[in-house]
């Protein structure tokens, strides 16, 4: 208690250091070798659509996933989630996966539409029912069950009465947090909200990428609005069911570089950093937008902001749950030359890249495990070391199955080997961090690209559901039986 209400302190005093910028682009290599603290969570993550499948089954309703997957020429592969990996039926097989690989904690997502398949009011039984069933058997594995509340798969009905940015939904989903804090919440007790809540505003409401598509950034400033909003009430309502329960997140975060030393590129990162990695974090700390994510005033009435509205988002995070993917190199550009609308989009006058020093996995991205140790420090020292969970890193490397059926898939094994190191080094210099997950535990449904980027550390034949654990799983449940990074 003692020392959550000193993070909870220390935390709003000392968000305002997130703001700087890592300087260095490398960092030395990391100790051989290094062991983790007795009862570190070695885990891995899923998402629902990703790979339950049973898209319609047992009074399920539709999904804005399942909307968009049916809709041709949307899915690189024309594939859809509709069976994904069958975990819905399937969940006992991956559990003993699970265990197999020694996993301690295990991140999966609970579909709204399978628990309230309009979005509101009737519940599921069956749908509810089966998160139930999953939480059981996980801990009776032995498992750590860790909630994410929302992982994209908005109900296709909320969405059709206007989506995140009609704020009533900010209420909707604390109506459904808490139906699935009192049925789990006496079993369970590590709840994330959202999963990388910028990401699924800004690219579903100001972008075509994701669902819905709806290109305006104008509805992605309302939608994420709504979602700080639909944050803090969740908190509120998961609490209230289960006095047990602990709250945190699971945002994407992506270290920010200034593309040169220039003062202006260094200002862009740092306003970068607070735009896209903070925006929901700093709400929930402070009950208000920062400043320092946007290029000029805080634009609160094109989001709708209402008064009130601040004590609403505020809520004291337990944990922070933070992903990492990539590194940018950020430069600032004359904002005369921002793209139209970006009068509201706080991004005008920042140019992003991805940053391409390193070798690439076959999804394109590049792999800089040095970044990891730089965010993991920046919110150490942001945020006075608050308690972090990894709630995602991850690699697609598509490796098949040879004569014999193994998978030998040495560059995920390399991927994982070199940001466990950085992750050691950074808790060696006072990084709380007490769980990893993986992403993911098997091969699955990898959104816009369908099925043609593998991430998992078990191997899926779609067409028959077979699993193979890939040598990058063995060596992750060796890593997780021992403690210690394998080289
Ligand atoms: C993250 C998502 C996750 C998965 C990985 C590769 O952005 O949270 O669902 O797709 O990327």
């Amino acid at each position: 208690m003692m020392r959550r209400r000193s993070f909870l302190k220390s935390s709003l005093l000392g968000s305002g250091a997130l703001l700087d910028t890592p300087t260095a682009l490398s960092a030395p290599a990391a100790k051989a070798s290094p062991q983790f603290p007795k009862g570190f969570l070695w885990g891995a993550a899923t998402a629902s659509y990703q790979v339950e499948g049973a898209w319609n089954a047992d009074g399920k309703g539709e999904s804005i996933w399942d909307r968009f997957a049916h809709t041709p020429g949307k899915i690189r592969d024309g594939s859809t989630g509709d069976v994904a990996c069958d975990q819905y039926r399937r969940f006992h097989e991956d559990i003993s996966i699970m265990k197999r690989l020694n996993l301690k904690s295990y991140r999966f997502s609970t579909s709204w539409p399978r628990v309230q398949p309009s979005g509101r009011g009737a519940v599921n039984a069956k749908g509810l029912d089966y998160y139930s069933r999953l939480v059981d058997a996980l801990l009776e594995a032995g498992i750590r069950p860790f909630c994410t509340l929302y992982h994209w798969d908005l109900p296709q009905a909320l969405e059709d009465l206007g989506g995140w940015p009609n704020r009533d939904l900010a209420d909707y989903f604390a109506d459904f947090a808490a139906v699935l804090a009192r049925r789990l919440g006496d079993r369970l007790t590590v709840w994330a909200p959202f999963n990388m809540p910028w990401t699924f505003t800004r690219n579903g409401y100001g972008g075509t990428s994701l669902p819905p598509g709806r290109n305006d950034l104008g509805l992605a400033l309302k939608a994420a609005h709504t979602v700080n909003l639909a944050q803090g009430n969740a908190f509120r309502a998961i609490k209230a069911a289960s006095p047990k329960a602990t709250v945190g997140s699971a945002y994407g975060t992506e270290p920010m570089y200034p593309k040169t030393n220039s003062e202006a590129d260094r200002a862009a990162a740092a306003r970068c950093h607070a735009f896209r990695n903070l925006y929901f974090l700093n709400t929930a700390m402070h009950g208000d937008y920062s400043k320092a994510a946007f290029p000029g005033e805080i634009p609160y009435e094109a989001m709708g902001f209402r008064e009130g509205d601040g004590s609403t988002m505020k809520v004291p995070l337990d944990w922070i749950g933070i992903h990492y993917y990539l590194r940018l190199l950020v430069s600032a550009v004359p904002t005369a030359k921002a793209p139209a609308g970006a009068s509201i989009d706080p991004l005008a006058g920042i140019r992003i890249e991805l940053a391409n020093e390193g070798p690439r996995t076959d999804g394109g991205l590049e792999v800089w495990p040095a970044a990891f140790y730089d965010l993991l420090m920046q919110f150490t020292r942001g945020y006075s070391s608050p308690v972090l969970e990894i709630t995602e890193t991850g690699c697609a490397y598509n490796d098949a199955p040879d004569a014999g059926g193994r998978i030998a898939d040495q560059r995920r094994i390399a991927f994982y080997r070199d940001h466990l190191k950085q992750l050691a080094r950074a808790m060696a210099d006072g990084a709380k961090v007490r769980a990893y997950h993986a992403w993911t535990l098997l091969d699955n449904f990898e959104w816009q690209h369908g099925y043609a980027n593998r991430m998992g550390l078990t191997y899926v034949d779609f067409a028959t559901q077979r699993r193979t654990i890939k040598d990058s799983g063995c060596w992750y449940g060796r890593v997780a039986a021992t403690n210690r990074v394998q080289e």
